[in-house]
């Protein structure tokens, strides 16, 4: 069977994805530095999967700390997941996104040219639309102006992979562009574990719930949309982490660069999701509408067609599933990872 590196892999998409992978049968590598991680993640992918993950501390971006992973497995394709994510931190410390998510993309294209590894899966995001495309996004839209640093990491990202395979036409490229990816895996077991103050929505109503924050603020609610607050593509982890499985398919037998959205299509807002959480786990989230926060969008969902259509991969999982598998790993580990 192959072998798939998932630079980053220690991560929240990533271990989810290592999970399907190992239950699909591929072997899997993960080299992280845990920098947004920690091991024991990949210790409970471990023990819900009942199979052996190989697992590299290394600062991805030292590229010659990463040929060790290189050199000592053979890797067929790379998931490329390392990256800093935090929208906010991006626009105050700007260099060291652009270093660490560039600088990561870089190394990894070296060692894959050094030993002849010509398949790559890379995590992009929604983001690339920016501010001028209309909803729902279709993957041939031109890319947009982003109101961020670490937006404008991905889309730089992304032309760096483009003009790596055009000058390179045995290599194959797939840009996998998540919408909000929130839940967590069934068992409970693995899940989202940001440090600090959790910047997105999601993990911030969990950890409402679980009572480790007093309420939340919801960032505006004078928005053009039909309740005010802003609507999103909300995906659960699973799912996403499924077309991570079709990918890797995908990209092993075809040349060339392609983009596919990973998301369900339908938005929901900001209420609506609170509410959902609510109704899901039978529990009360104490909320307030605060100011609008800068840079974000009224609206951004996917036409998520050609993932259906080429990968054959489509969303199962419902709203109710997204709120209720979240509270199970909250509740389960309400300091995360730290128990
Ligand atoms: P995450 O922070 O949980 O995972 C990223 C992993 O990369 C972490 O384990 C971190 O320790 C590791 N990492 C970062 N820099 C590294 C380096 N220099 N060397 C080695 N490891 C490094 O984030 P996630 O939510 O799992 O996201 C995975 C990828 O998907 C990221 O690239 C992110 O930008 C992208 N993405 C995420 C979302 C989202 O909402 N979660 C949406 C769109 C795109
Ligand atoms: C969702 C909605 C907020 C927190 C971000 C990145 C994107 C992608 C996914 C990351 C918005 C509202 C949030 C809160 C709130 N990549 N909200 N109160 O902004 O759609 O996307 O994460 O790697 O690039 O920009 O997700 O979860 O932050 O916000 O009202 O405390 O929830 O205003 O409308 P977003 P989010």
């Amino acid at each position: 069977m192959s072998t798939i590196l998932l630079a980053g892999g220690a991560g929240y998409i990533g271990s989810h994805t290592a999970v399907e992978l190992l239950e699909s049968g591929y072997d899997v590598v993960i080299a992280d530095n845990f920098s947004n991680s920690c091991p024991e993640s990949v210790k409970r992918v471990e023990q819900i999967t009942g199979k052996s993950v190989k697992l590299y501390e290394v600062d991805i971006k030292d590229a010659a700390k990463l040929e060790n992973v290189f050199s000592e497995n053979s890797i067929d394709a790379v998931i490329h997941f390392a990256g800093l994510k935090a929208v906010g931190e991006s626009v105050e410390k700007p260099v060291l996104y652009y270093r660490n998510n560039i600088d990561t993309t870089l190394s990894l294209l070296e060692c894959m040219n050094k030993y002849g590894v010509k398949n790559i899966i890379f995590s992009s995001s929604a983001t690339v639309y920016g501010e001028e495309n209309p909803v729902p996004y279709t993957e041939e839209m031109k890319r947009g102006t982003c109101t961020n640093p670490y937006g404008w990491t991905k889309v730089m990202m992304e032309q760096i992979l483009e003009d790596t395979a055009k000058a390179d036409s045995s290599m194959s490229v797939v840009l996998l562009r998540y919408f909000n990816p929130i839940g967590a895996h069934e068992s409970g077991m693995i899940g989202e574990d940001p440090q600090g103050i959790p910047n997105n929505l999601m993990p911030y109503v969990a950890q409402v719930a679980v009572g480790r924050r007093d309420h939340l603020t919801i960032f505006g609610n004078d928005y053009p949309t039909p309740d005010g607050t802003c609507r999103r593509d909300y995906i659960h982890v699973v799912d996403l982490a499924k077309g991570h499985v079709k990918a890797v398919e995908y990209v092993m037998k075809n040349k060339g660069v392609e983009v596919f959205n990973l998301g369900t299509g339908t938005p929901y807002s900001v209420t609506e999701i609170v509410t959902a959480f609510e109704k899901a786990n039978d529990i009360k989230i104490k909320y307030e509408y605060g100011q609008r926060r800068a840079g974000d969008l009224p609206e951004s969902y996917a036409n998520a067609d050609k993932a259906l259509k080429v990968l054959g991969w489509k969303t199962e999982k419902n709203l109710e599933d997204m709120c209720r598998d979240l509270w199970n790993w909250q509740r389960n580990n309400p300091q995360g990872y730290n128990k």
